[in-house]
């Protein structure tokens, strides 16, 4: 059956609970690990072929309810004049980060939806291929875009780019605006090549306080959010470690919210008083566990999400390389078995 994901997204009924994870392209599967003994990440990133047949990868194997297009977070850098590359084991690397206000001025951002020309083929590859399954979109969100640009490669600290943020505020908020721009641009470009979803993936926000996000963060979000909303796709609006951000990632936008595992579903949909959509929230190394725990946590969110019309299952955050695929196809037939609203196991 098609179509339950995105009914799901606009807070329709479904028949079942649809399911997709983070990451379910990538190195968890053995033929994608086959891929990559022949090609980088990026190559793959940078032919549409191969970046199409990744994408479908994890669809050719379970019955899931969307796919994300492969691509990574530093994709639409393309279109700008920073190099970067993408370090096994370490993520992206920006070998000139950026570090004064004049770093900012020399930022190019062209005026075009044509931002990374091959992610754009890789989607309407991907939509001929899929009948009926929708196909999501990504792009990073201009914070954690910045936070790349600013400390050159991932931290657990964030330090630099607070630095910059408070200290360089002018200069910071030119960034955002240049990083929001560009975005919007690729988000609307994805959409015109054939993504059914967006899913804006600030991931490292939850390092903000809410007075911070606030200040430094949320006009621009919202800006990102008004200037897509005239393309009537669904918006998921991903962070993790943002407990305390959750009332606010809602004002900036998206019609749906994304939790990761340190939150209880229940409370967390209830604090945004069910008045968006959810996506989560199994903590991605339970599936490193015998499948009982998997069944038994898996069962406690469906129970807190207690079909209201509006939950999408996913994980808390992306699939564990070390994941074993059974686990994974195991998993996406519990969810749409116990949800098939027919069924009682849940009460
Ligand atoms: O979800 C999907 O299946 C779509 C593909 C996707 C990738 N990256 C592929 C990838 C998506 C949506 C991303 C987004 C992304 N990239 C984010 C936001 C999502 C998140 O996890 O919070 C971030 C922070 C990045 C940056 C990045 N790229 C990191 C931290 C890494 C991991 C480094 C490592 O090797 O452990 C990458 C590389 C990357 N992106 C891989 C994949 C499949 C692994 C590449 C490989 O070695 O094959």
């Amino acid at each position: 059956m098609t179509g339950q994901f995105l009914r799901a997204c606009w807070r329709q009924p479904t028949d079942y609970t649809p399911v997709w994870f983070m990451r379910q392209a990538g190195r968890y599967l053995p033929e994608y690990r086959r891929l990559r003994e022949r090609y980088k990440m990026l190559e793959l990133c940078r032919h549409p072929e191969l970046a199409a047949e990744v994408t479908l990868m994890p669809l050719r194997r379970f019955p899931l309810d969307a796919a994300i297009i492969f691509a990574d977070l530093i994709t639409p850098l393309e279109a700008t004049n920073i190099p970067f590359d993408l370090q096994e084991g370490v993520g992206p690397v920006i070998a000139h980060p950026i570090r004064s206000p004049a770093d900012v001025d020399h930022l190019y951002v062209p005026d075009t939806d044509e931002i990374a020309p091959n992610t754009l083929q890789a989607i309407r590859l991907v939509k001929a291929e899929l009948n009926s399954i929708p196909l999501i979109g990504f792009a990073g969100a201009p914070f954690t875009l910045a936070s790349y640009l600013l400390e050159g490669k991932g931290t657990r600290e964030f330090t630099v780019t607070k630095q910059f943020m408070f200290t360089e505020t002018k200069a910071w908020h030119r960034l955002m605006e240049k990083l929001t721009k560009l975005v919007v641009q690729f988000v609307r470009g994805q959409v015109r090549a054939g993504a059914d979803a967006i899913q804006i993936f600030d991931s490292w926000v939850g390092c903000l306080s809410p007075q911070d996000y606030r200040e430094f963060v949320l006009p621009h979000m919202k800006r990102l959010f008004a200037e897509t909303a005239d393309l009537k796709v669904p918006r998921i609006h991903f962070g993790t470690g943002t407990a305390a951000l959750l009332p606010l990632l809602k004002e900036a936008g998206g019609e749906v919210i994304g939790l990761d595992w340190r939150v209880a579903l229940g409370s967390a949909w209830q604090s945004l008083n069910f008045s968006v959509a959810v996506q989560g929230n199994l903590d991605p190394a339970a599936l490193l566990a015998p499948f009982s725990f998997v069944r038994e946590r898996t069962l406690e969110i469906l129970r807190q999400a207690n079909g209201r019309p509006g939950h999408i299952f996913n994980l808390g955050h992306g699939i564990l390389p070390q994941t074993h695929p059974d686990q994974v196809a195991r998993l996406v037939d519990l969810v749409h078995e116990v949800t098939s609203r027919k069924e009682t196991l849940l009460s």
